[in-house]
């Protein structure tokens, strides 16, 4: 078994107090060594190993966790991006435009659509991602969007509830059935979660209760995203079903910052949708003060959210939700991990899956300092290095 060890670097995230200063535990002039796909050994540079990478004094952090995105999708809604950006607002029946073009692709199409997506991740840093199904609405394809999201990541989330697809638009207590029976038990086999989208315009929150029920009944996780472009029941219902996340979280009550205070339900920021939505940022500051569990996530989506870039989230937690720099960093690691109740991933220390980024900057301060700029000199997903944009096409499967 070959040891890999980066050696010579200047900064080292473990996101482990235990290993290193702060909450981040971080070790200077430091070593990382890899073995087998997982972190063996932290410590001082000059550690022993068969293939030595020089860091050159540069930053080495946890790959990013992405427990936000829906990458399985076909068409293109960037003229709804464009007519926001003149003035008009989001609505969440846009959805129905995607579904129409997924419903017309073909798994190999959609196969290959969330490839390119996936590998756009990678090279932003993005070493593990959950992805939710949600765009095909009807039994057959999402099905398949679960079968695809399936060869990408072990995270895949049953999202039938997305919105009432169009020939149920009369009927919405059939689909909610629909979605609990035959779609259920066809996407259960791909699938660890489920979620709902509790919103007016999307599911209320006896349909919202009864998705949840239903998936939990056969096994799944709960997730939930919730107040999202209204205050809402979302995140309350979300606290008491017990979802390890609820996500959005833009329009908080003093009620839903009371029910996730001190709680275990991670509130999932995703500040690239309001950017894309021209929604107001929530305040962040709010529910990390009240000792709640926090992650941010891309939301990679067609509608709402079209990035992978999970530095522009984080550029955008601390700009405009008022995380620290070190808490949005958090959020973006372990933050994901915790929401996805992973413990093998989103931090740096030894028996961790070796997902690691190597930055081309002295720190991760420059992830936020410089937004735009790609800073992601190399990644390794299970302690393989990730090709770069001119490699070939063999991605990590359960990345
Ligand atoms: O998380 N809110 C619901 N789902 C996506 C938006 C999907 C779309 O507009 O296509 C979201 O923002």
């Amino acid at each position: 078994m070959t040891t890999l060890v980066v050696d010579r670097i200047g900064l080292l995230v473990t996101n482990d107090p235990a290993l290193g200063d702060g909450p981040l535990g971080i070790l200077r002039d430091a070593a990382l060594v890899m073995e087998g796909g997982q972190v063996i050994a932290v410590g001082r540079s000059g550690a022993a190993g068969d293939e030595h990478v020089d860091a050159g004094g540069r930053c080495v952090l946890p790959g990013f966790v992405d427990s936000h995105t829906h990458l399985v999708f076909a068409g293109d809604r960037s003229d709804e991006f464009a007519a926001r950006m003149a003035g008009q607002p989001y609505h969440a029946g846009g959805i129905r435009v995607t579904t129409e073009a997924t419903r017309a692709a073909s798994t190999d199409e959609l196969t290959a659509l969330a490839r390119a997506r996936r590998a756009e991740g990678f090279l932003a840093g993005i070493t593990h991602v959950e992805i939710k199904s949600g765009y095909g609405l009807d039994v057959e394809t999402e099905r398949r969007c679960c079968e695809v999201a399936c060869s990408f990541t072990d995270d895949v989330t049953f999202l039938g509830a997305h919105v009432i697809p169009v020939e149920y638009r009369d009927r919405p207590d059939a689909y909610v059935d629909l979605v609990c029976t035959d779609m259920l038990a066809a996407c259960r086999p791909f699938a660890r979660w489920i979620d709902v989208f509790c919103e007016d315009g999307a599911f209320d929150a006896d349909q919202s209760r009864a998705v949840l029920s239903t998936g939990r009944e056969a096994g799944l996780g709960l997730r939930a995203h919730g107040n999202q472009l209204r205050a809402g029941h979302g995140v309350r219902l979300a606290v008491e079903m017990g979802a390890p996340s609820v996500d959005h979280c833009t329009y908080l009550a003093d009620a839903d910052v009371d029910a996730l205070a001190g709680g275990d339900t991670v509130a999932t920021f995703l500040p690239a949708a309001d950017f894309s939505t021209r929604q107001p940022y929530p305040n962040a500051r709010r529910v990390i003060d009240a000792g709640a569990p926090v992650a941010i996530a891309t939301n990679c989506n067609p509608g709402s959210s079209y990035t992978t870039s999970m530095s522009f989230c984080m550029a955008l937690a601390v700009r405009d939700l008022h995380m620290t720099i070190e808490e949005a960093l958090l959020a973006a690691t372990l933050g994901g991990a915790n929401a996805l109740r992973r413990k093998d991933i989103g931090r740096l220390s030894p028996g961790a899956r070796a997902d690691a980024v190597l930055l081309d900057a002295p720190s991760y301060t420059h992830l936020v300092y410089r937004p735009g700029v790609p800073l992601i000199a190399a990644t390794w997903s299970a302690g393989s290095r990730v090709p770069g944009r001119s490699g070939d096409e063999r991605w990590p499967v359960n990345g």
